[in-house]
């Protein structure tokens, strides 16, 4: 429990820092080079540092990058992660470009749930947003998982203002038709001016209103006690929900349960703070699972009341995107 008396039960794992694409809102131009191998924790040290979190009451790990299929051995990474006692959710964030030929594996070894990133129907958008045409792939991949039985899989669409917010009704209309969960994100300036949120968050409530004046009413879902920061919604007789993620103009700290690895062994309270505590130094310096236990104490204890943004400072955060894991 931090010091704010949330309970830390969720660890986001940031496999790798490295992505096959480049969408603006997460890598801006001049973003450093890739962690060099060496930086990044291996698969044993995630495994250990999983392992010592599910000791101190971790029951959820989801793997992020980054693309986490671009490290090699992700897809068996994920089985190992599935096997360990105690942890009751393993799950997968991922651009879907690599999805479509990994799926049968992270099928066997039992994970179900997926988030993929989507933030457009349009091919010619998709490759302006990305820099890729990898569009197609995603799809597929989408469409294949669903067919797999893969459930929830939740399609993450960063909305940006005067980009693609005028399909916000075409995304939604696909969970009335499918099972999927599609979830609006405001766009938060990672890494970037905060003066960007004038310029390209469109509020979540402008969404759902387009939303609804489009398509029709949403209902409200009640809260599981494993959800995230989505607040959730369906339409009447429709296959799928909708969710709005309000980071930046209705935060969610107060519920927050969240721990995150970067890639390169820095354990991190708060995504959007610039705290963070080096786990990987002590961890080849020799350090005893006991001493490990005590620096994810200490970072807990760290854990802001909010983010820095809804607290109203000047404050930027200089990391990237795809360093923290979204
Ligand atoms: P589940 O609830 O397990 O499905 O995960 P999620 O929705 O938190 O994960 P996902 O990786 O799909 O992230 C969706 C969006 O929520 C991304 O834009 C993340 O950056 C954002 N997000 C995730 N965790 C946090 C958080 O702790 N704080 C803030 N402000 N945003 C977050
Ligand atoms: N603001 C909001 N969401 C972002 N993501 C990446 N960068 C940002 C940003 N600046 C999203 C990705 C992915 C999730 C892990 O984080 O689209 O779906
Ligand atoms: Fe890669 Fe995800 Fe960042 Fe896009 S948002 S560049 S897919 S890490």
């Amino acid at each position: 429990m931090d010091s704010f008396g949330r309970t830390i039960s969720y660890l986001r794992l940031s496999i790798t820092d490295r992505c096959n694409l480049r969408c603006w809102y997460c890598k801006p131009e001049g973003s450093p080079a890739s962690l060099a191998h060496a930086d990044i924790l291996t698969y044993e040290e995630l495994h250990r540092l999983t392992r010592i979190a599910v000791n101190l009451g971790i029951r959820k790990v989801r793997v992020t990058g980054g693309e986490p299929l671009v490290r090699r051995g992700a897809a068996a990474f994920l089985s190992e992660l599935a096997q360990i006692q105690g942890l009751e959710d393993v799950s997968l964030t991922t651009n879907g470009v690599l999805l479509k030929q990994h799926l049968e594996q992270i099928q066997e070894s039992g994970i179900h749930r997926i988030n993929i990133s989507l933030d457009t129907l349009k091919q010619e958008k998709y490759h302006r947003i990305t820099g890729t045409d990898a569009f197609n792939d995603v799809r597929e991949a989408i469409e294949l998982a669903r067919r797999m039985r893969f459930h929830p899989i939740k399609i993450n669409m960063v909305v940006i203002k005067g980009f693609n917010d005028d399909e916000v009704a075409d995304m939604a209309l696909l969970a009335r038709s499918y099972p999927y969960y599609v979830r609006f994100i405001e766009y938060m300036p990672v890494g970037r001016n905060q003066a960007d949120t004038i310029i390209y968050t469109v509020p979540i409530s402008t969404i759902r209103n387009r939303i609804e004046a489009g398509i029709g009413k949403l209902m409200p879902v009640p809260r599981g006690i494993n959800d995230g920061p989505a607040e959730r919604y369906r339409f009447e007789g429709g296959a799928g929900e909708i969710g709005f993620i309000g980071s930046m103009s209705n935060h969610f700290c107060d519920s927050c349960n969240r721990l995150r690895l970067t890639a390169n062994g820095y354990l991190r309270p708060c995504l959007l703070s610039n705290t963070q505590q080096d786990i990987k130094g002590p961890m080849r310096d020799g350090a005893t699972d006991a001493e490990l236990e005590g620096i994810f104490l200490k970072t807990v204890h760290q854990k802001p009341s909010q983010h820095v943004f809804s607290l109203g400072t000047e404050a930027v955060i200089w990391d990237q995107m795809s360093a923290i894991g979204g």
